[in-house]
C-alpha cells in the first residue's frame, strides 16, 4: 500500500524529509502531496531542493486566503487526490492548516492517518495552530510525540496511549544531517554581516497582525539593535505592517527575504543569540546551544526551556533579555539534551509505519 505524506508548510517539509528517506530506507512505496499552502520559491522549493526531498506527485495550488477559505480549499483538493490515490496511509505534520484538513479528510474517507509531532500544546486556544494541534490528534490513527510531555497531553485528552509512540524530532535529524553543509561565514559575508550577530524571524499573527503588537515589536528589536546588529529573513506574513511599524533595513538592522534552510541554519548557527516567535527555530537553537529569546506568552515546547538555550519574554522584557544573553555568551550544547533529539527518528517512525503496515501488532 502507497504512503501518503500530505506537506503543505516551510516547517512541514523540515520534519517530512527524514521520514520519507526512513521509508525510502524500507523500500515503502510513498509519494508527497503538497497542498500549495506555501508557494514562493524561498517558502518551498529551496526546502526540496535543500532536504533532497523527491518531486510531489501533485501540487494543489491552494495558496493564500481566510481560515475558512484557505482549510476548505484545502479539504476539497484533498479529498479528490486521496481518493485519486488511494493510500493505506496518511502521514501529516506539525500543525498548519494542510495538516489539518488532510487529517479531517482522511477520517471522513476512513484512509487512516499517521501525526509527527503530536501532543504538543500552547494551551492557548487563540494560536490557530492549538486548534489545529487539538483535532489532528483526536483523529490520528497513529501518533508520534517528539518530547515527553506529549504523552500526558494526548492521555489526558482521552487518546489511546497505544496509538502513541515517544521517537523524538525528526526537525532534529534534518539539522544532524545539514550541519557538514553549514557554513556560517559565508553567509555572513554574503550578508555583509560583521562576526557577533543576532538573527531574528517574526511570523506569528498574534506579533505580527495586529498595528500595535507590530510597532511594540519592531521598537523591541531595534532596541537590540542598538546592542548588536540585528539580521531579520522575514516571513511575508506581516511584512508590510512590519514595515510600517519600522521594521526596515538600516545601518544595524537588516530586514531580508526569508533564507534557503542550510543558509538559514548557517546564519543561526555562527549567531551569538537568535530572537523569534518561531516554534521549529526554538527547538534548532537548542540543538545548536545558541541563546534564543522567544517572543511569546506561551510555548507549546517547554523542553528548549527546560533542556534548551530558550526564554519566552515579552517585548517590553526582550533588551534587557539580550543584554543578558549576549554576556552569557553561548551555551555548550548540552548532554541534557531532550531524550531521543539523537538525529535517528526518521528512521524510528518508519520502523512504526513499516510494522502498522504489515499488520504488526504495536501495542507495547
Ligand atoms: C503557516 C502556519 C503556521 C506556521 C507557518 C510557517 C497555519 C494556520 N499557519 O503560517 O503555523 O508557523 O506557516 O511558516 O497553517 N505568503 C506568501 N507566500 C507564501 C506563503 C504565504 O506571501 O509562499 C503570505 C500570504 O500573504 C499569506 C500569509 O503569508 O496570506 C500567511 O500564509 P499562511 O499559509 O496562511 O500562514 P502562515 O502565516 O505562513
Ligand atoms: N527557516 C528557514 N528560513 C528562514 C526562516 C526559517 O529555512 O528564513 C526554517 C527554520 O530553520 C525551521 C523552519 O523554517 O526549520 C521553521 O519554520 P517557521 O518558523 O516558518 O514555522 P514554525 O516552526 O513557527 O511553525
Amino acid at each position: 500500500p502507497l504512503v501518503l505524506h500530505v506537506l503543505g508548510a516551510r516547517p512541514n517539509f523540515v520534519k517530512a524529509a527524514p521520514v520519507v528517506r526512513g521509508l525510502a530506507e524500507l523500500d515503502v512505496p510513498q509519494g508527497i502531496i503538497h497542498t500549495g499552502q506555501h508557494y514562493d520559491a524561498l517558502m518551498s522549493d529551496v526546502f526540496f531542493a535543500d532536504l533532497g526531498l523527491p518531486e510531489p506527485l501533485a501540487n494543489l495550488g491552494v495558496g493564500s486566503d481566510s481560515h475558512a477559505r484557505q482549510t476548505a480549499a484545502l479539504l476539497t483538493g484533498l479529498e479528490e487526490v486521496v481518493l485519486e490515490h488511494d493510500p493505506g496511509l496518511v502521514v501529516v505534520y506539525g500543525d498548519v492548516n494542510s495538516t489539518l484538513a488532510a487529517i479531517l479528510v482522511c477520517a471522513k474517507l476512513g484512509v487512516p492517518t499517521a501525526h509527527v509531532e503530536a501532543g504538543l500544546r500552547s494551551f492557548d486556544r487563540g494560536m490557530p495552530e492549538e486548534v489545529n494541534r487539538v483535532v489532528t490528534d483526536s483523529l490520528a490513527d497513529l501518533l508520534f510525540a517528539t518530547s515527553p510531555e506529549a504523552l500526558s497531553h494526548l492521555a489526558r485528552e482521552g487518546v489511546d496511549p497505544a496509538k502513541v509512540h515517544l521517537v523524538g524530532n525528526p526537525m532534529i535529524d534534518s539539522l544532524k544531517a545539514a550541519l557538514p553543509r553549514l557554513d556560517a561565514k559565508a553567509v555572513r559575508h554574503r550578508l555583509g554581516l560583521p562576526e557577533h550577530y543576532a538573527v531574528g524571524t517574526l511570523h506569528r499573527p498574534a506579533n505580527v497582525d495586529a498595528a500595535d503588537s507590530a510597532r511594540e515589536l519592531v521598537a523591541a528589536v531595534a532596541e537590540v539593535s542598538r546592542r548588536v546588529p540585528v539580521v531579520v529573513p522575514l516571513h511575508p506574513r506581516g511584512r508590510e505592517r512590519l514595515a510600517a511599524a519600522g521594521l526596515v533595513t538600516g545601518e544595524r538592522l537588516s530586514v531580508i527575504d526569508p533564507l534557503g534552510y542550510i543558509d538559514f541554519l548557517s546564519l543561526v548557527r555562527g549567531a551569538a543569540l537568535v530572537v523569534t516567535d518561531s516554534g521549529g527555530v526554538q527547538e534548532e537553537t537548542t540543538m545548536l546551544g545558541v541563546p534564543c529569546l522567544t517572543l511569546r506568552a506561551n510555548t507549546e515546547r517547554p523542553i528548549t526551556i527546560t533542556h534548551g538555550t530558550n526564554r519566552l519574554v515579552t517585548p517590553a522584557q526582550l533588551p534587557a533579555a539580550a543584554e543578558k544573553a549576549l554576556a552569557d555568551g553561548a551555551a555548550t550544547p548540552s548532554g541534557d539534551l531532550p531524550p531521543l533529539w539523537d538525529g535517528a527518528s526518521g528512521p524510528r517512525i518508519a520502523r512504526v509505519l513499516a510494522a502498522w503496515l504489515r499488520g504488526d501488532n504495536l501495542s507495547p
